[in-house]
């Protein structure tokens, strides 16, 4: 399974990419305004350039499929790995499949994201969808079992040997990651927020502390004693 950063901040990018737990970057643009980067082209440039080769997801903004075409040319060509967010449908419910299938076809990695539904995975991986994000939180939001979504997706891309890979984003707790872990997400993106509460236990830092107050006691005790028992 693979972890990728949902964040478009070059700070916290750059700090879980030196720990080495991070194999891409998501972005869309409410990211981008939440972290401050009102220019999609030097922001996905300025990211695509730290995490290079690992991929970054950058997202059309238009309603239009002529448009989203024209701007996913343009976005790939700013960097080899940077991928092209395709939504399942426009905002006013006409699918975006055949811009999925042209941008695959001309060799322009997608993202097919806001994926809500089996129905909408099995149409996007049909279109050759390098990449289909599936939005838990936002199934959650609706009552929806997002597991399920998630399990089943996974099964019915293995089962027919689809290249597809299921992304699992909006995630809005850590119990969220690990549900998407276990249900067979091949990849998860996770806020930096979530990130840093997956690596905190207070029992892990208690039991840290009592090892090092120890090794201090003793290095005292050494040096009171003046001698060192194997
Ligand atoms: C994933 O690629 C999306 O960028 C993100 O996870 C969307 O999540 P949201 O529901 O927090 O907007």
């Amino acid at each position: 399974m693979e972890i990728f950063i949902d964040s478009a901040s070059a700070t916290e990018i750059e700090k879980w990419l030196k720990m080495g737990v991070v194999d891409g970057v998501t972005t869309n643009p409410s990211i981008m305004l939440k972290d401050g980067v009102y220019s999609i082209e030097a922001g996905a440039k300025s990211i695509a350039g730290l995490v290079n080769p690992r991929p970054v997801s950058v997202e059309v903004t238009t309603n239009d499929l002529d448009e989203m075409i024209a701007q996913g040319r343009e976005f790939a060509s700013w960097a080899p790995n940077i991928v092209i967010k395709i939504p399942q449908e426009t905002q006013d419910g006409v699918p975006c499949y055949w811009v999925i299938r042209r941008l695959e076809d001309e060799g322009i990695r997608v993202n097919a994201t806001v994926a809500m539904s089996l129905g909408q995975v099995i149409l996007a991986a049909k279109a050759g969808a390098t990449y289909i994000s599936i939005f838990a939180g936002r199934i959650g939001d609706e009552g929806g079992n997002a597991a399920q979504v998630i399990r089943n997706s996974v099964d019915w891309l293995n089962r027919w040997q689809y290249k597809s890979k299921v992304i699992v984003g909006s995630i809005r707790s850590v119990a969220d990651v690990l549900e998407a872990a276990l249900a067979g997400a091949h990849v998860i993106t996770i806020p930096p927020e979530f990130l840093t509460r997956m690596a905190d236990h207070k029992y892990t830092r208690a039991t840290v502390s009592q090892f090092v107050g120890d090794a201090k006691k003793a290095l005292a005790m050494m040096e009171k004693t003046g001698k060192q028992k194997l």
